[in-house]
């Protein structure tokens, strides 16, 4: 599929944004309540906590240029399920365009996975104390962030695999 020049773009910065913000999850030390804090992980959750907010914006300008109606690939391409009888009318012919239909609904799931890692990033960058805390009643969101991540890292392993693919 060709993709318009703001898409392409959009897509650039978020592969950037999302997949650093994927390696500081990974070398970081977050900080939990009752454990010393201090060292290089302490310093790379920082930046993961500061750097979460501009992934955000990267996903909102990605979902408002999708919604716009002028994306080369919109929320049709993004998730067919949603669309099927559009999807139907369109059914493609060859196993390579299939497999474009497949990579548009990965990426659409893909999107919506990082939006509720940075959504739910959001949320403990205001309300998480210095030493890890939570309110009660939000302490779920470190849970679902980190269950996030999982299938944000399956999905990225996925979108490489189908890219690859589909351009061989
Ligand atoms: C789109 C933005 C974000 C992405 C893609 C992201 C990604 C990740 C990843 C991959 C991990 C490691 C998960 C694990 O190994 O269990 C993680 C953990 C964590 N992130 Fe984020 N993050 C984002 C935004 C934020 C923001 C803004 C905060 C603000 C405080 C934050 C706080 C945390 C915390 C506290 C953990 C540790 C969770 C745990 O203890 O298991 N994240 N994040």
């Amino acid at each position: 599929m060709k993709y318009d020049r703001m898409t392409f773009w959009l897509h650039v910065a978020l592969a950037f944004a999302v997949s650093a913000q994927m390696m500081f999850g990974l070398v970081m030390d977050a900080p939990r309540p009752g454990v010393p804090i201090g060292g290089t992980g302490s310093s790379f959750f920082e930046i993961h906590r500061i750097f979460g907010p501009v992934v955000l914006v990267v996903l909102c300008a990605h979902w408002l240029w999708q919604l716009s109606g002028r994306a080369s690939n919109g929320m049709r391409s993004l998730y067919p399920w949603a669309f099927r009888r559009a999807a139907a009318a369109s059914t493609p012919s060859s196993g390579k365009k299939r497999l474009g239909t497949l990579s548009g609904a990965i990426q659409g799931i893909g999107l919506l996975i990082a939006t509720l890692m940075g959504a739910t990033g959001l949320v403990m960058f205001f309300v998480m104390t210095g030493d890890g805390g939570l309110p009660a009643n939000l302490s779920a969101m470190r849970e679902i962030h980190s269950m996030a991540a999982v299938f944000l890292w399956i999905y990225l392993g996925f979108h490489l695999l189908i890219s690859l693919l589909l351009h061989i």
